[in-house]
C-alpha cells in the first residue's frame, strides 16, 4: 500500500476510534484513495453516489514497520471546507403560552431564518425537529444529511431509523422525546455526493434555536450524538477524545447531557460491543428519567452464555 493511502487508512482509523462518523474528502485526497485504474481500492470506499458507507467497509490492516506517513495532508483531507463566517447569532425571546404554542412559534421564526434559507440546496428544507413539547428525552444531532433535508424531518434516513429502534427499544413512543440538530440545514459542499460535519461557527449561529428548543421543552435528559454534536453543545475541547466521554453526564445549562455514539457510527461499526455500549448510555437515560427497566432490557446485546 502506498504510503499516501496508509497515511488516509491510519488517520480514519484514529477518527474513528474518536467516533467521527463522517469525514469531508478534498479532491486531492480522493485521487490517492481512488486512483483511476485502482478497482479495488473502490470497493472499499462509501457509496459515492448516496454518500452511503460500503456494506462491509474495511479499513486496511495497519502496518507494522510502514514509513512516517505524511501526516499534514491526511489532516487536510479531514478538516471542514473553508465556510464564510456566518452572521451574529440570532436573538430570540419566545412569547407567552405553553410549550406547544412557544414551539410553533419557534418553528416559524426558524423557517423564515434567511441566514438558514441561504444555505439550502435548491428544493431543500429547514429540518427544524420533530417530537413532543412535553418529551422527557431530547435527542440532539449534529445537522441534517440529505434525506432529511429533502423532507424537512429530522433523522430519517437510516441512521434516524437505526434512532427510531433504539428508542422504540428503550420503550419510547413519539410522545416521549423530541429529535433534533444543533444545524438546522444541511451543510452545503461542492461535492454531488456525500455530507459533511457543521462547522463551529455554524454550530455556532444555530445554537440559539436548539437552546430556545430546550428552554421550552424542558426535557428530563439531552443525549448528544456523537463527536461533533458534542463540540457544538458543550464546547469545542481538542483534547476530547469521544471513547473517554462516551457513557458520560455532561450538562447543558440545567439539564442533564448523556454523551453517546452517533447512529451513523453504528451503523458503521456495529459490533455486539459497541452496540451494548449504547445500549448501556440508554439505560443510564431510563434511569434518569425514572422509566421501568425490564431484565429483558438490562440484557440486550450482552454476549450469549
Ligand atoms: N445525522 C444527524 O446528525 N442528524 C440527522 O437528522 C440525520 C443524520
Amino acid at each position: 500500500m502506498s504510503s499516501g493511502l496508509e497515511a488516509i487508512a491510519n488517520e480514519l482509523r484514529r477518527l474513528q476510534r474518536d467516533g467521527v462518523n463522517r469525514v469531508f474528502v478534498e479532491d486531492d485526497t480522493m485521487q490517492l484513495i481512488v486512483p483511476k485504474k485502482d478497482v479495488v481500492a473502490r470497493s472499499r470506499l462509501p457509496d459515492l453516489q448516496s454518500g452511503r458507507p460500503a456494506q462491509n467497509p474495511k479499513l486496511p490492516e495497519e502496518g507494522k514497520d510502514s514509513p512516517t506517513p505524511p501526516v499534514k495532508s491526511v489532516t487536510k483531507t479531514v478538516t471542514t471546507p473553508k465556510v464564510a463566517p456566518l452572521p451574529e447569532s440570532p436573538e430570540i425571546e419566545l412569547p407567552e403560552g405553553d410549550a406547544a404554542s412557544q414551539l410553533a412559534w419557534l418553528k416559524d421564526r426558524v423557517l423564515a431564518c434567511e441566514v438558514c434559507k441561504e444555505h439550502l440546496s435548491d428544493d431543500g428544507k429547514i429540518v427544524f425537529g420533530t417530537g413532543s413539547s412535553q418529551a422527557d428525552i431530547f435527542f440532539c444531532g449534529e445537522a441534517p444529511d440529505a434525506d432529511e433535508e429533502r423532507e424537512g424531518e429530522a433523522f430519517i434516513g437510516k441512521p434516524g431509523q437505526l434512532l427510531t429502534k433504539i428508542t422504540s427499544a428503550m420503550g419510547l413512543s413519539s410522545e416521549n422525546v423530541f429529535t433534533t440538530n444543533i444545524l438546522k440545514w444541511r451543510p452545503e459542499h461542492n461535492k454531488p455526493y456525500g455530507n459533511r460535519p457543521p462547522t463551529l461557527d455554524e454550530m455556532r449561529f444555530c445554537l440559539p434555536y436548539l437552546k430556545a428548543q430546550i428552554k421550552i421543552i424542558q426535557p428530563k435528559v439531552i443525549v448528544a450524538l456523537g463527536n461533533t454534536t458534542v463540540s457544538g453543545l458543550l464546547g469545542h475541547d481538542p483534547a476530547r477524545k469521544m471513547g473517554s466521554v462516551r457513557g458520560t453526564w455532561d450538562q447543558f445549562e440545567t439539564i442533564p447531557v448523556m454523551i453517546t455514539f452517533h447512529p451513523s457510527y453504528l451503523l458503521r461499526n456495529g459490533t455486539l460491543k459497541t452496540k451494548r455500549m449504547v445500549w448501556e448510555d440508554m439505560l443510564q437515560v431510563m434511569e434518569k428519567c425514572s422509566l421501568k427497566i425490564s431484565d429483558q432490557q438490562r440484557g440486550f446485546f450482552l454476549p450469549k452464555s
